[in-house]
């Protein structure tokens, strides 16, 4: 198994795309902590995911420092190590630019985007000094977007704060280089979690997403889980600095493709 004996913290790992990732990295025999914010969620999710292997839920807030040290002291404490990294937590708050409120600015930056730097500067101290002592480098992942390319008018903050994770994919490389420590992005299309659930309840919002992917479907979070599996493996040892983007050939197109009407 690719992922035999090591140890991954997914970040926003209760549900959606950090859910599918954490199994899926258990199921490559890797040992896996799931943070997140919501504990009834993040505590039913170790249970379900305990057939697969060792996990354990920590509640984490990637925005806020101290959770973040505790974070990286309760991942020590129960499995000794940590090799991998996925920061998968994200949020979005929609509003026109014209009206957005200070205070969501701050807190979509402050998760998407500050979370990221935060976890991975704590994490990346424990993998270096891991290295200097003579062990093997880790690898981070950062859970990027199509947005961080495209934008979209109501969605402010997070088009702003993906454009800022693939810069920091980017200077996090660079910095951990020297040390083999390998840092990419995954940039996901539409992916069929909470965060998408307008597209199932809304024929118009499902039309528009359609028309903007050529492989005609909404993407499931596993489809994202195997490219986390693969970023995390050393199948992809040479790569560093890197955002792959899952998203149905999104990023491709240029204008719409045609979509079947529904009844
Ligand atoms: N679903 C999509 O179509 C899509 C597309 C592109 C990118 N993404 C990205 O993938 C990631 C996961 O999205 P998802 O669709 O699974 O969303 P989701 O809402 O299903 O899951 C997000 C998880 O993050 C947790 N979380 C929120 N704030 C947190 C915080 N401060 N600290 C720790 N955990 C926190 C939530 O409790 C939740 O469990 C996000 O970064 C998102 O931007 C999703």
């Amino acid at each position: 198994m690719s992922l035999e004996n090591k140890v991954a913290i997914v970040t926003g790992a209760a549900g959606g795309i950090g859910y599918a990732i954490a199994r899926r990295f258990l199921s490559d025999g890797a040992k896996v902590v799931i943070a997140d914010v919501d504990d009834a969620r993040g505590e039913a999710a170790e249970e379900e995911l305990k057939s697969f292997g060792e996990v354990r839920y920590v509640h984490c807030n990637v925005a806020e420092k101290l959770d973040v040290r505790n974070l990286v002291a309760a991942t020590l404490d129960a499995f000794g190590d940590i090799d991998i990294l996925v920061n998968n937590a994200g949020i979005v708050i929609g509003g026109d630019f014209l009206d957005l409120d200070e205070a969501d600015f701050d807190r979509v930056l402050s998760v998407n985007l500050k979370g990221a730097f935060l976890c991975t500067q704590a994490i990346a101290r424990h993998m270096v000094d891991k290295v200097e002592a003579g062990g093997e480098p880790g690898v981070i992942i950062n859970m990027s977007s199509v947005n961080a390319v495209f934008a979209i008018a109501n969605q402010v903050p997070y088009s702003i704060s993906k454009g800022g994770m693939n810069q920091l994919t980017k200077v996090a490389a660079l910095s951990l280089a020297p040390y083999g420590i390998r840092v990419n992005g995954i940039g996901p299309g539409s992916i069929m979690t909470d965060m998408l659930a307008s597209v199932n309840s809304d024929k118009a919002a499902r039309m528009r997403v359609l028309s903007r992917t050529p492989l005609g479907r909404v993407g499931e979070p596993s489809e994202i889980a195997g490219v986390a599996a693969f970023l995390a493996s050393d199948d992809s040892s040479y790569m560093t600095g890197q955002t792959l983007y899952a998203d149905g050939g999104r990023l491709p197109l240029n204008y719409t493709v045609p979509v079947a009407e529904e009844d």
